[in-house]
């Protein structure tokens, strides 16, 4: 039985901010523990106690994870989110039915380790993110997950790794890049340290970034990457996620580290 009829059709059509003044419902994809999940809906959750419980951008509605044993799941149940379990990580038309009966506006892939079906992609154009634990388009594609992704970074001698969030397009982390926050390689990282360092900077930009998709402030504006490239996200949104160091403070900061 369909929960109520998506607002898919009219968000196309209005484009950036297609959900101004509506609450997106969010559909979650993860495979693990969930911190990303449990982040975003702290985060959330957060919001709605500082409006006076107003309906805030964006509400978990969804929880879906191919593995029965994710954490994630527990995570989404305690939220009073819906979860569901996807037998078949290749049926599109299965999660497309899935996510339709949640009417769900927004996907998110939170340590999400399988591809989404390209049929399912298509459906959510410019509403469909996902977080990777690396400045991309460095250090992502196929078997790029987990540890694997920090182990790459250290072999190379990076000295600087950090969180990408990306809009999804039919390949593993390819699709237009939203936001990225460096996070510091430290002399005596291993995997297991440099992770937990990037992990705590996704929980703070990957909700953000969410909710301002969510609220219409983000939005791809129908820009897709070239094949075998990133773009860039348009300037045109009143978000700006770069980072800005005034250059003074910067070199305080060098000449304070170098002179350790
Ligand atoms: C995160 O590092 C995320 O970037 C990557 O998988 C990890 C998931 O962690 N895609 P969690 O399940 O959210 O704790």
């Amino acid at each position: 039985m369909r929960a109520r009829p998506s607002r898919r059709d009219l968000s196309q059509v209005a484009g950036a901010g297609y959900n101004a003044g509506m609450t997106s419902r969010v559909a979650v994809l993860a495979s693990g523990s969930g911190s990303n999940l449990q982040s975003l809906l702290d985060h959330l959750h957060g919001n709605r106690q500082n409006t006076g419980d107003r309906a805030g951008a964006a509400e978990v509605v969804l929880v879906a994870s191919n593995r029965a044993d994710a954490r994630a799941l527990d995570r989404g149940r305690a939220a009073g989110a819906a979860t569901a379990v996807l037998n078949d990580v290749d049926d599109g038309d299965a999660l497309a039915a899935l996510l339709d009966d949640h009417a769900v506006d927004l996907v998110v892939l939170a340590g999400y380790l399988k591809l989404v079906p390209a049929s399912v992609v298509r459906r959510y154009p410019g509403r469909m993110l996902n977080v990777h634990p690396a400045l991309l388009p460095s250090f992502g594609g196929p078997g790029m997950y987990g540890r694997r992704v920090h182990e790459a970074v250290l072999h190379s001698g990076a000295r600087v790794s950090g969180v990408t969030v990306h809009f999804v397009d039919e390949e593993y982390d390819r699709g237009t890049i939203i936001a990225q926050w460096p996070v510091p390689v430290l002399p005596g990282d291993d995997a297991v340290t440099l992770a937990a360092r990037v992990l705590s900077a996704e929980h703070i930009l990957y909700p953000r970034v969410v909710e301002a998709v969510a609220a219409g402030r983000l939005s791809e504006r129908g820009q897709r990457p070239p094949a075998s490239s990133h773009s860039h996200l348009q300037p045109a949104s009143s978000v700006h996620f770069s980072l800005t160091v005034e250059p003074a403070a910067l070199a305080a900061g060098m000449d304070q580290l170098l002179s350790l």
